[in-house]
């Protein structure tokens, strides 16, 4: 009989340990293949998979997919402005690359099953098996932790029986998803809506008190609506994510608490650590301001809250995506220019603006200019709002 093998889209974490023995023993796989995708786990975190996986005794594949994270989901991101109910959404756009990296693995590998270690709770279930789906139909994906409900307390028991190494898993209160982007924080006692988020929770921000004391100023320059240097420096994405994180956690710049309405209906309160988006994308928004007309403005917040919509359900590959895209990235080549913007103790605000491309004439604008005849305006003001005006004539009638 030819091996049954199975592709655990591997974190390192309690829940997919957990999985690692029970698709040997209850699922009746012989053959297990773990892949751990790195789109900015903390540090050590990869390592820690590998070991685990080699304990256990997986064929194991570490994927280290930071950049293309950055260039080909960040920065689209970015160009949309990508929120979701004031969550600059991070989780929501590492699953699809995650699972995208999973199936080139069981392609070549020709796996006949996938397992994820998703609840039946969350959205990531929904995210990992529309790739999976989509690029490998016939193939069952397995989520032990939807089809049981286990306790945190059953799964540390089961994985000392195992011979897991559960390392802090005892001890930690909250349950925590990093990547480049940000930083989620859930569970425990934050479930309430109603308790303050207490200072531990936070690794990235400073609080207001350990912030920076004195203001700093950063400029972030664009180029086709993606940012390329901070303060003149150009550097690589990757570099400057990670450069705009330092910035703005230093000034306490990124901490997000949100009541979240999560895909299957339920209402969440949700953290978030954010602090590169948090000044990247008021940046890039600041830039569209100065360059867009009226119209594409109004009609790029629409077009940037269905996108936010799209990404935030992972779905990642659904033609609208594409639709949207075309109407984003149409105006993206004009939004070229720097931002600078002033960050202190947790706020931060736009103080300056420039491109080549500005719809701006100061000339025009201005006060004190005369190149704009105002007794034109005489006519068309008159006009304004004329048929509001003719309605208060006839409603009574
Ligand atoms: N609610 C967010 C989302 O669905 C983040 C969930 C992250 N998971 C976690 N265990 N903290 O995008």
């Amino acid at each position: 009989m030819p091996k049954k093998t199975v592709l655990i889209v591997y974190s390192g974490g309690l829940d997919t340990s957990v999985c690692i023995p029970m698709m040997r023993e209850d699922y009746g796989f012989d053959h297990v293949v773990t892949v751990t995708v790195d789109v900015g786990l903390p540090a050590g975190e990869l390592k820690q998979a590998e070991e685990k996986a080699k304990l256990l005794g997986t064929e194991h594949y570490s994927i280290d997919a930071r950049e293309e994270f950055v260039t080909d989901y960040i920065f689209p991101a970015i160009k949309a402005n990508g929120d979701y109910q004031g969550y600059p959404i991070s989780t929501s756009i590492a699953r699809p690359l995650i699972a995208m990296k999973a199936v080139e693995v069981a392609k070549k590998l020709n796996v006949d099953a996938f397992c994820h270690g998703c609840t039946g709770k969350g959205n990531d279930q929904f995210r990992f098996e529309f790739v999976m789906r989509t690029f490998m139909p016939d193939t069952p994906i397995i989520a032990p932790m939807r089809e049981h409900t286990m306790t945190r307390t059953w799964e540390i028991e089961y994985a000392q029986k195992k011979g897991i190494p559960i390392g802090q898993s005892i001890n930690k209160i909250w349950s925590i998803d990093e990547n480049l982007w940000g930083r989620s924080i859930e569970g425990g006692l934050l479930e309430e809506p109603n308790y303050a988020p207490p200072e531990e929770i936070f690794t990235w921000t400073k609080s207001w008190k350990n912030a920076k004391s004195t203001p700093t100023e950063v400029t972030i320059e664009f180029a086709n609506g993606v940012p390329v240097a901070i303060d003149g420096v150009k550097m690589s994405p990757l570099d400057l994510i990670l450069k705009a994180h330092e910035i703005a956690g230093d000034n306490g710049v990124g901490r997000v608490d949100i009541m979240e309405d999560r895909m299957i209906g339920l209402k969440v309160r949700e953290n978030y650590e954010c602090p590169a988006a948090r000044i990247i994308i008021p940046a890039h928004k600041a830039l569209e301001d100065l360059v867009c007309t009226t119209e594409e403005r109004a009609f790029k917040v629409l077009v940037d809250q269905k996108w936010g919509e799209l990404a935030y359900e992972g779905l990642w590959f659904d033609p609208f995506k594409d639709d949207l895209e075309a109407f984003i990235n149409q105006i993206q080549p004009r939004v070229t220019g720097a931002v600078t913007l002033r960050l202190f103790k947790g706020s931060c605000q736009v103080i300056g603006r420039a491109s080549k491309y500005a719809l701006y004439n100061e000339d025009l604008a201005s006060f004190d200019s005369k190149t704009f005849d105002q007794s034109e305006a005489v006519g068309i003001v008159k006009t304004h709002g004329m048929q509001a005006r003719m309605y208060r004539t006839v409603k009574d009638k």
